[in-house]
C-alpha cells in the first residue's frame, strides 16, 4: 500500500514537470484524525520555531538570503515546522495598506517564504492577525473602520462590528486565494502550508464571559472553512482557562483572565488543532525559578490531559521561551524550561497522546539584530539550546519512523 502511493506520487510529480525528486514523506496536506496529526497515514510530530520576520526579512533584497540561511539552519537542525506572521496591516512596510489594498513587493516576500520552506522540508503555520498592535492588529483594523465613520470605543470593537469583521473575512479571503508568483500554487492549495491561525494571541477583556471571543471565532472558522477545507485551522490561543471549566481556573497564571476559554473555544467543530503558548517569565514577573517551574509543569501538563481527554484534538505548544533580558537571567534556566516542555511533548506522543510538537519563540540568523527581543536562538551560535533543539527533533523523528513501521 506504501510503495503504490509512492509510485503515484512520483507519476503525478513527474506529470507536472517538477525537477527534482521528492520522497513520499514530504508531499502531502497534513491532516488530524483523532488526537494526531497524520501526513501519508501515519502521525506527523513537529519540533520548530517561532519566525515572525520572514515576510518581511523576505521582501527586502538586501536581507532575502536570510530567508534560506534560516531554513537551512532549522532543517539541518531537524526542525520541520515554522510559524509566521501573514499579515502586515498599516503602518510601516504593509503587506495591507488599507483595507482590501496590498502591497504586492510584500506579498511576493510571503510567496517566497512559502517557496523556500517547501525546499527546506518546512512547514508553515500562518497567522492572519496580530491581536496587539504590532504590523496593526485589532486597533489598526478598528482605526479604519472610525476613518469609515464608525463610532467604535475600544479596540475590541474588533470582534463584533461588521464593517471590522467584513474588513478581516476580506484579508482571510485575499491571503487564501494568493496565487504565489513563484509556484503558481493558491495557498489555499499549497500543502507547504499546515495550518492557518485566526488570530496570534487573542484576548477580549472588555468581555470576561467569553462569550464574544466564542462567537467571533465560530463565525470566523467557518468563514474560513468555506474557502479552504484542505487545511488545518487553530485560533492562536494562549490557552488561558475559562467558565466553562471552572476547575482548571486554578493553573490560569494569577487570577490571569483574557476573556478566552480554552474548552470551549476549543471545541467548536471547525477548530482542528489546539495551540498553547508558555511565558512563565512573563506572566510570573518577578517570581522564583523554581515558582515558574512548578507553574509550567502543571500549565503543560494539564493542557496536554485535556487536549487528550476533553477536547479529543491534537495540542500545539506554539509558543515557549525564555528571556535572556530579564535580572537573573541565566542559559541553564532556559535549557531547563526547553527540557520541561520538549519532555511533556515526547512523553506524551511516545504514548499514543494529544502532544504533536512545540515551536520555540523565535529563531534568529545572523545580520538581523533589529529583531532581537530577548527571546531569539541564532542555531549557528551552537549553543546547549540548540543542541537540545536538534535532540528533540531526532527523538520525535524516529518516533514517526516507528509508527509508519
Ligand atoms: C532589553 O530590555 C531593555 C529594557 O526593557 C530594552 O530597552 C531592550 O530593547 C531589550 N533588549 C532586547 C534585545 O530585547
Amino acid at each position: 500500500m506504501k510503495s503504490r502511493v509512492l509510485v503515484l506520487s512520483l507519476i503525478l510529480l513527474i506529470q507536472k514537470g517538477e525537477i527534482f525528486v521528492r520522497t513520499e514523506d514530504e508531499d502531502g496536506f497534513i491532516e488530524r484524525e483523532g488526537v494526531h496529526l497524520v501526513l501519508n497515514g501515519s502521525p506527523f510530530y513537529g519540533n520548530g520555531f517561532n519566525a515572525y520576520w520572514l515576510m518581511h526579512a523576505a521582501s527586502d533584497p538586501s536581507t532575502r538570503n536570510k530567508v534560506p540561511t534560516a531554513f537551512q539552519e532549522a532543517s539541518s537542525h531537524g526542525l520541520t515546522v515554522a510559524r509566521t506572521w501573514a499579515f502586515s496591516d498599516g503602518g510601516y512596510r504593509p503587506l495591507q495598506f488599507s483595507p482590501g489594498s496590498y502591497n504586492e513587493q510584500m506579498f511576493q516576500g510571503l510567496d517566497f517564504v512559502i517557496s523556500e520552506a517547501r525546499k527546506y522540508g518546512i512547514r508553515l503555520v500562518l497567522s492572519l492577525v496580530n491581536n496587539y498592535e504590532d504590523y496593526g492588529g485589532k486597533k489598526q483594523y478598528v482605526g479604519w473602520a472610525r476613518s469609515n465613520g464608525q463610532e467604535l470605543s475600544s479596540d475590541d470593537a474588533f470582534f463584533t462590528n461588521s464593517v471590522v469583521k467584513e474588513y478581516y473575512k476580506s484579508h482571510i479571503k485575499t491571503v487564501l486565494t494568493r496565487h504565489n508568483y513563484i509556484t503558481g500554487v493558491a495557498y489555499k492549495d499549497d500543502p507547504t502550508i499546515m495550518a492557518w491561525e485566526l488570530i496570534n494571541e487573542p484576548r477580549c477583556t472588555s468581555d470576561l464571559s467569553g462569550n464574544t471571543l466564542q462567537a467571533w471565532i465560530t463565525e470566523m472558522a467557518s468563514y474560513l472553512k468555506s474557502i479552504d477545507e484542505n487545511h488545518l485551522l487553530e485560533v492562536g490561543l494562549e490557552g488561558f482557562y475559562g467558565d466553562s471549566y471552572p476547575v482548571r481556573k486554578q493553573y490560569n497564571p494569577t487570577s490571569f483572565q483574557a476573556g478566552t476559554d480554552f474548552i470551549a473555544n476549543n471545541q467548536i467543530p471547525s477548530i482542528d488543532l489546539i495551540t498553547v503558548h508558555s511565558y512563565p517569565d512573563q506572566w510570573l514577573p518577578g517570581s522564583s525559578n523554581e515558582a515558574q517551574t512548578l507553574f509550567l509543569n502543571q500549565w503543560v501538563n494539564s493542557h496536554i490531559e485535556d487536549a487528550q481527554n476533553i477536547l479529543g484534538k491534537p495540542v500545539l505548544f506554539a509558543e515557549f521561551g525564555k528571556s535572556y533580558n530579564v535580572s537573573g537571567y541565566s542559559p541553564s534556566e532556559r535549557d531547563q524550561l526547553y527540557n520541561l516542555v520538549y519532555s511533556a511533548v515526547y512523553l506524551s506522543a511516545s504514548g499514543g497522546g494529544a502532544a504533536t510538537g512545540a515551536l520555540f519563540w523565535q529563531l534568529l540568523t545572523e545580520g538581523l539584530d533589529s529583531f532581537r527581543d530577548g527571546y531569539e536562538i541564532l542555531l549557528s551560535e551552537g549553543s546547549s539550546t540548540a543542541s537540545l533543539v536538534s535532540e528533540q527533533s531526532e527523538k520525535l523523528s524516529s518516533l514517526r519512523k516507528k509508527y509508519a513501521g
